[in-house]
C-alpha cells in the first residue's frame, strides 16, 4: 500500500511486493505528485488502515519507474509502475509480508477465479476507504466478451490485449477508488501469482461493467529489465 502526502500521509493506492525491494503498482497512482519520491510512504504488512498494526512497516521510496508508454495507447494503457524501496530500512519477509510470484509470460487467465484486495471504496458513492483490508473473488472474463458494446467496447479506451477484465457481470463485486495499483491474484499450482494490477473501471460494481486490470503477464519482460536496471535481481 502506498500513501502520498497531503498534510499528513493519506491512503492513495495499493501495490504488490514482488521482491525484497520491489513493489508493483499502477502508473496512474503517481499522477498527483509526479515522481516526488519524498512525498510517498510505502507501507508493507498493512491491515487496518488507521491503526498501527503489529506487522506494519513504513518505507521510504528510492525510485518510481512508470511504464515508459503509459497513456500512449489510450488514457489507461500500460498502467503499471515499478517502485524501488529505499535501502535505509530492511524489508523482512514474514507471515504478514511476502512476495507474490509473477505469472509466466503470456499466461492465460480467462475463466479463472482470482482475488482482488484493497482498502478502496466499498461502493461507488461512499467516498471513504475501507478501514480493514477487503478481498473479493472475481472471475476473469475473456477479452472478446469484455470488448462487446454492451460491456466495455466502443469506449475512449479500447480493451487492449495488455489488459484483463474481471468481475461479476450481474454487478455488485468489484474494485473501486483506492484499490488501484493493488493485486489481482490467482492461485496456480498451489502458489499465488500476480495476474493483474487494479487499473480502471466504469463506476464500481455496476451491472455489465467489469473491472479492468493491467495484464502483468504482458509486462514480465519490462519488469525483469527494469528491475535489473535498478540493480535488483528478480
Ligand atoms: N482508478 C481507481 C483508483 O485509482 C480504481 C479503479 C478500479 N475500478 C473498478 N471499477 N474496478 O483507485
Amino acid at each position: 500500500m502506498l500513501d502520498t502526502e497531503k498534510l499528513t500521509f493519506e491512503h492513495q493506492c495499493g501495490g504488490a511486493v514482488i521482491a525484497e525491494r520491489l513493489v508493483l503498482s499502477a502508473a496512474h497512482c503517481f499522477d498527483k505528485h509526479p515522481l516526488q519520491v519524498e512525498r510517498i510512504r510505502l507501507v508493507m504488512g498493512e491491515h487496518r488502515l488507521n491503526i498501527q498494526d503489529k506487522h506494519e512497516h513504513r518505507f521510504l521510496v528510492e525510485k518510481v519507474v512508470p511504464h515508459p508508454e503509459f497513456r500512449k495507447n489510450g488514457p489507461h494503457s500500460n498502467d503499471i509502475a515499478l517502485i524501488l524501496v529505499a535501502r535505509s530500512n530492511h524489508v523482512q519477509f514474514n507471515s504478514h509480508v511476502r512476495p507474490i510470484c509473477l505469472p509466466d509470460a503470456g499466461a492465460e487467465s480467462a475463466g479463472r477465479w482470482c482475488a482482488v484486495t484493497g482498502w478502496g471504496y466499498q461502493t461507488e458513492s461512499t467516498e471513504s476507504f475501507a478501514p480493514v483490508l477487503r478481498a473479493a473473488a472475481v472471475p476473469v472474463l475473456d477479452l472478446a466478451t469484455c470488448r462487446k458494446d454492451q460491456i466495455l467496447g466502443g469506449r475512449q479506451q479500447a480493451i487492449l490485449d495488455s489488459m484483463i477484465c474481471a468481475g461479476i457481470l450481474s454487478g455488485g463485486v468489484d474494485a473501486c477508488k483506492g484499490d488501484s495499483g493493488g493485486p489481482l491474484a490467482c492461485t496456480h499450482g498451489g502458489r499465488w501469482q500476480l495476474h493483474g494490477v487494479v487499473s480502471w473501471g466504469a463506476g464500481c460494481g455496476r451491472r455489465a461493467r467489469p473491472g479492468v486490470y493491467t495484464r502483468v503477464a504482458a509486462y514480465v519482460d519490462w519488469i525483469t529489465r527494469t528491475a535489473s536496471a535498478l540493480g535488483h535481481r528478480l
